[in-house]
């Protein structure tokens, strides 16, 4: 039987970027050829709304289906406080990189790393002009972390619920390097092994 790609977007911490780096994550699989499904485990959830605006490539549920799904890869987009490590080997975590905001993520990369997950961390939204978010940043791209730096296109894509592969956004500004950003991490994502048999 083919293997489902099962990838989660974990922070414990709200406001990190899960939604959006599932959601977008996602629309990369797409552009690649593959059959992505998110899974929001709220119904009031943040991909839940995207997927009820109508403009996403693929699908949202709001749980894991009972059925095998048809799909390539899932990408799980947790919500805050979940404070359990996800099940899956692969972990994508996003954070920001201000001062009061990554020391959840540091708790939760070291109980996902005791559990020997593979983590891809991902900096999201750094402000370049703050030196103490600079210096965060920095740090955790010399261990490997990938970066998408503070850009607009994120909330006007959010104002209108789609994600930024979306064509609408093509004459966005700086669109192909924020989306350049995004399809390396899912690169990355597909390179892993082994991919996890669905239960
Ligand atoms: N690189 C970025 N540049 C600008 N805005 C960003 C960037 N990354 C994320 N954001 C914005 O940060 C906000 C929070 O992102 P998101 O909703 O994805 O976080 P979350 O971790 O899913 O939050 P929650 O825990 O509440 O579900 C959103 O408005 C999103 O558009
Ligand atoms: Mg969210």
């Amino acid at each position: 039987m083919m293997k489902i790609k099962l990838v989660s977007v974990w922070n414990p911490k709200g406001g990190q970027g899960k939604s959006m780096l599932a959601l977008n994550l996602a629309s990369a699989s797409v552009e690649l050829g593959l059959k992505p499904l998110v899974i929001c485990q709220d119904q009031q959830g943040t991909s839940m709304l995207y997927f009820k605006g109508g403009k996403l490539p693929f699908e949202v549920k709001a749980q894991i289906p009972k059925q095998r799904p048809d799909a390539d890869i899932i990408f799980f987009d947790h919500q805050a406080s979940d404070w359990e490590v996800p099940t899956p080997n692969l972990i994508v975590m996003p954070l920001k990189p201000a001062r009061d905001q990554y020391a959840t993520y540091i708790d939760a990369f070291k109980r996902a790393k005791s559990l020997n997950k593979d983590i891809l961390t991902v900096v999201t939204d750094g402000q370049a002009h703050r030196a103490d978010e600079k210096r965060t940043t920095q740090a955790l791209k010399e261990k490997g972390a990938f970066v998408i730096p503070s850009s607009g296109v994120f909330s006007r894509a959010a104002e209108e619920y789609r994600t930024i592969f979306d064509p609408a956004l093509n004459k966005a500004y700086k669109i192909n390097e924020r989306r350049r950003e995004i399809s390396k991490i899912l690169g990355r994502i597909l390179m892993e092994q082994p991919t996890t048999e669905l239960v």
